[in-house]
């Protein structure tokens, strides 16, 4: 064996990295890439899912299209993995796959009345804001009062995005439509709920310190919500992100009283009980929890409700079944040993790989997929003997597959060009970029269409 013709299937900050690994890799074959993406751009949540007004985080993008250009892989956008192309296609072409496909859609959260009008996932609302094309272009906003479910890092950015004002999002590259719709929201006051304490979050000090920094957006926060206990105590002296998030809320125990038109409120101990509603949102129940002194909570008894018109859930995602893949329905991943895939035997599956969100869960840094794909790769280059042996691997075969197919791909150039004229269109208007929202206005950019 002199070459590994490697298929990988989502072209997100997992898939890119692997790629890139690989191609470092010291290894005795040649290697060829082939990287597969349902959508007309890469890079998955860095695009669809980082805030638009994170733009040191979307820097990373840069690191990633370095890893594109450099002339060793080759990308089929608007692919998707299981109509367009699936695993016996694959085989026939190339000697492995790894699956990158990550996380798109929320987390389940069994509650009463959490199917009402009025209440949302998170990664819906997130889609949206970042300009997913295949979500609707409009977005409901007509609450004042919000409740976002959940204390990690994707519940703050909702509840930023719901509550600051939109004008200090236009220098970013918020899309247009979704700038409109923030414009016409009537929202007054967002409510961000807990189940466990303030020493207990998901959520990072550089995200929680940037809530406070909104301007004409007051933070709430409640005496009652911190009374130390001993293992919060243990993990403000262990954790030395808990004890910078537990000087913020001290910073801010201390402002004087809120006098700005929006409202961020933070609450703890607040496990959620029902979405109260009348066909559509109108409250928010829960039960006041309290510390089990071992980092958990137990319930007090106590019921609180507050008039909410929307609720929104961001309790984490969920990963994404592949055709003819295994999965883990419970935990929404590729069941794995170190990425090599295992089918429901708990065999390894030769030639089958997952890296990133879709081998781990939904959880995690960006640079974290660079380790998660380390790992992989590793196997990759050791399984040489159990790799597949594709009946036609030459370059050419699979471009001739999918066109024989009507499958309307694109490729690096056509993202570059896609790229530059959102690059263009931001110019115009003063701002780093202008996403182009619509698919077949992505589609007809690729191609160099001006629409
Ligand atoms: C709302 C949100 C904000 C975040 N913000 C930050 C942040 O600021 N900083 C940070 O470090 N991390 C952040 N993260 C975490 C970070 O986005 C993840 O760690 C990382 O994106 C996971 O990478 P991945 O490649 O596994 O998955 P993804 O990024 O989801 O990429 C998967 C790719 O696979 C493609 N795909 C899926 N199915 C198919 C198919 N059937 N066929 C072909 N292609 C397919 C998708 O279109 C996508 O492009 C955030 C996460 C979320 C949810
Ligand atoms: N700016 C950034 O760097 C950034 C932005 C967004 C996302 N991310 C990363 O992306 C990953 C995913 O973030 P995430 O926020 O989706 O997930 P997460 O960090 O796992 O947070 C999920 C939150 O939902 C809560 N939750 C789960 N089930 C619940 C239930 N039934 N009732 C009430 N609350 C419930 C959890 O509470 P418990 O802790 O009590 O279980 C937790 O607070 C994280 O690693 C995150 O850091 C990073």
């Amino acid at each position: 064996m002199s070459k590994l013709r490697l298929a990988i299937v989502g072209a997100g900050p997992a898939g890119i990295y692997a790629a890139d690994i690989l191609l470092k890799h010291e290894r005795s074959f040649d290697v060829s890439i082939d990287l597969f993406e349902r959508l007309p751009a890469p890079y998955g949540l860095v695009r669809y899912g980082v805030a638009p007004d994170h733009p040191r985080i979307k820097g990373i993008v840069s690191a990633l299209r370095d890893v594109l250009d450099s002339g060793q892989i080759r990308l089929f956008g608007n692919v998707n993995f299981g109509t367009d192309i699936t695993l016996e296609d694959l085989k026939k072409h190339y000697h492995a796959v790894i699956f990158s496909t990550g996380a798109i859609t929320d987390q389940q959260l069994s509650l009463p009345g959490i199917e009402a009008e009025g209440s949302y996932g998170a990664a819906d609302f997130v889609s949206w804001y970042d300009g997913h094309p295949d979500v609707a272009r409009t977005w409901p906003l007509e609450a004042k009062e919000v409740a976002v479910i959940g204390n990690g890092n994707v519940a703050l950015d909702v509840a930023r995005m719901l509550v600051k004002h939109p004008e200090d999002l236009l220098p970013t590259e918020v899309p247009d439509n979704v700038y409109e719709g923030l414009v016409s929201s009537p929202v007054t006051d967002v409510h961000v709920f807990g189940r466990r304490g303030p020493m207990q979050v998901k959520f990072t000090p550089l995200e929680l310190r940037e809530l406070g920094d909104m301007r004409d957006v007051d933070i709430v926060i409640h005496d009652e919500d911190f009374v130390i206990d001993e293992s919060s105590q243990r993990a403000i002296d262990s954790n030395k992100q808990i004890f910078v998030i537990n000087k913020i809320f001290s910073t801010w125990r201390e402002r004087e009283a809120a006098t700005a038109s929006r409202r961020l409120h933070l609450h703890f101990y607040a496990k959620p009980l029902e979405v109260l509603s009348d066909f559509h949102v109108k409250g928010f129940r829960y039960e006041r929890t309290e510390p089990d002194g071992e980092g958990g909570v137990r319930g007090t008894g106590e019921i609180r409700e507050i008039p909410v018109q929307a609720v929104y859930r961001a309790v984490g995602y969920f990963g994404t079944a592949l055709r003819g893949i295994p999965f883990d329905s419970r935990r929404g991943i590729i069941p794995n040993h170190e990425g090599q895939v295992m089918n429901d035997d708990n065999q390894i599956v030769p030639g089958v790989y997952a890296t990133g969100w879709i081998k781990r869960g939904p959880v995690g840094l960006i640079g974290h997929t660079k380790s998660d794909a380390m790992e992989t790769i590793q196997h990759v280059v050791k399984d040489q003997a159990s790799w597949w042996s594709p009946e036609s691997p030459e370059d050419e075969a699979v471009s001739a597959l999918l066109e024989s197919r009507g499958v309307a791909f694109t490729d690096l150039g056509g993202w570059h060009r896609l790229d530059e004229k959102e690059l263009s269109r931001g110019a115009e208007r003063g701002r780093e970029r202008v996403k182009v929202v619509d698919r077949e206005e992505m589609m007809a950019a690729s191609r160099g269409e001006s629409h």
